[in-house]
């Protein structure tokens, strides 16, 4: 990227970020930023890049997931590693189920900044900005709390290096251990459902029991005790983005050091805009968020954009369409990268195309559309001859009453016991693990229909 720099973005169109002229202290907290560390390595987004690679030939499956926006109010150990550890059981349920490796990637470690359908809110006649995330902004309805302050990007760093440190001390010291991992889920579930649960447990426990006996686990100790896990956020308020944007000596390129992969938002991939534009510089894998407005020419040319080189791995596409709309969506899509040779990751976002609000005013989601929206992504995948590689959903470990539905059959009356998102619904824990199993089978079907 030899003609690109990364304040390029500021020569084009921005559009979901917030307006900071009137904020005196920008500049200096641009300054700091940039010499604070990068929060990842060059060779690791290098080697998440690699993995989208191998999922992308069908050679792995990519569990992306966390919350919709991560908050400076719930910032505690126990939060993170009740996410990181519903996210480690899935992967278990996929592999497990499907037999394939699975890439663990959180929407953590700098999932703050939120694009919002519209740029104001009013209330009883008072109109202020929306609210858009802890590291721009406050939720509070009042003039001073949703005014943005460019402080709060300092607030986010820092609640940033935190948290991935905490998750890198939990991926190698003995937390994801496959044992320990594996007893958590002894617990989960009674009733009907839980019965082809326990039978993949017990297969577990066998497989686990004869690594043992037969001398093989100290052999394999490291692969068996440690975990990849790599993080993921939206790439939305760019200067935070470009203050941690740094050099790599070793190739020559830029990585954005605030994450391991990053991806535009549905309301922020103009093929002109500043997102686009960032966003086509950075060496780190990239996601983008493909809606119903998306058309074959909208994807190619942003693929020739942001993935001239073709290279395996560079580009996810995380389609959102709702459950009931992928055929009319989809298949065009997947036509269009055909027809351009491109190579790429298909993601399922069951989430975004799917919030509802209920009768009691709730934004929320109902499970069943999630897993409807899962399999239809497989369903036309399978029509097309394409390959779907991966799932990204917003959850949390944490036993919240956000989603409609599954195992607990949460109703709208549920809702009002313990919603806590800052922005979206997210699936709890037990609902996550509901959907683990259902794309292993999906996984596992069309295996099956490969052979
Ligand atoms: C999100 O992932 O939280 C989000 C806002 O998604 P989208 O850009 O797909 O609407
Ligand atoms: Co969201």
């Amino acid at each position: 990227m030899g003609d690109w720099l990364k304040t390029d973005w500021r020569k084009k169109t921005r559009v979901q970020m917030p307006d900071y002229s009137g904020s005196s202290n920008l500049h200096s907290v641009e300054t700091r930023l940039s010499q604070y560390p990068p929060l990842v390595f060059a060779g690791e987004a290098r080697r998440l890049k690699k993995l989208l690679g191998a999922a992308s030939e069908g050679n792995a499956f990519l569990l992306q997931g966390g919350d919709c926006a991560e908050a400076f109010s719930q910032f505690s150990a126990d939060l993170i590693r009740d996410t990181f550890k519903v996210l480690l059981q899935m992967a278990l349920v996929l592999t497990f189920g499907a037999k394939v490796p699975v890439i663990k990637v959180g929407r953590i470690a700098g999932q703050f900044a939120k694009p919002r359908s519209s740029a104001t809110e009013t209330v009883n006649g008072v109109e202020l900005p929306s609210y858009r995330g802890d590291i721009i902004n406050e939720l509070e309805f009042a003039p001073a709390a949703r005014a943005p302050d460019p402080e709060k990007m300092l607030q986010a760093y820092m609640q940033s290096a935190a948290t991935l440190n905490l998750i890198r001390a939990f991926s190698t010291g003995g937390y994801a251990d496959l044992q320990k991992v594996h007893s958590w889920t002894l617990s989960f579930a009674e009733g009907e459902k839980a019965e082809r649960y326990r039978r993949m447990a017990n297969s577990i426990t066998d497989t686990l029991d004869f690594i043992k006996a037969a001398g093989v686990d100290s052999k394999i100790a490291p692969t068996l005790e440690t975990v990849e896990f790599y993080t993921s956020h939206e790439g939305l308020l760019l200067e935070y983005e470009e203050a941690l944007t740094r050099l790599d000596s070793t190739s020559g390129h830029w990585l954005a050091g605030s994450g391991h992969m990053l991806w535009i938002g549905d309301r922020t991939r103009q093929p002109d805009g500043a997102h686009v534009e960032f966003l086509r510089g950075i060496l780190n894998p990239v996601g983008i968020k493909c809606g119903p407005t998306m058309n074959g020419d909208d994807l190619k040319f942003l693929i020739e954009k942001l993935n001239p080189d073709n290279e395996p791995g560079r580009l996810t596409l995380i389609t959102r369409f709702g459950a009931g709309n992928l055929g009319d969506h989809l298949p065009g899509l997947i036509r269009a990268v055909r027809e351009e040779g491109a190579k790429v990751l298909w993601v399922c976002d069951p989430m975004h195309g799917n919030t509802i609000k209920s009768s009691n005013g709730y934004k929320t989601r109902k499970f069943d559309s999630v897993l409807k929206e899962v399999h239809e992504f497989f369903d036309v995948h399978r029509s097309e001859g394409s390959r779907p590689g991966g799932v990204h959903f917003e959850m949390t470990g944490q036993d919240v009453t956000e989603c409609t539905g599954g195992l607990h059959q949460l109703s709208e009356h549920h809702l009002a016991d313990r919603y806590h998102t800052a922005c979206d619904p997210r699936l709890n824990a037990s609902q996550s693990l509901e959907l683990a199993f259902l794309i292993s089978e999906e996984i596992s079907t069309q295996r099956q229909d490969e052979k």
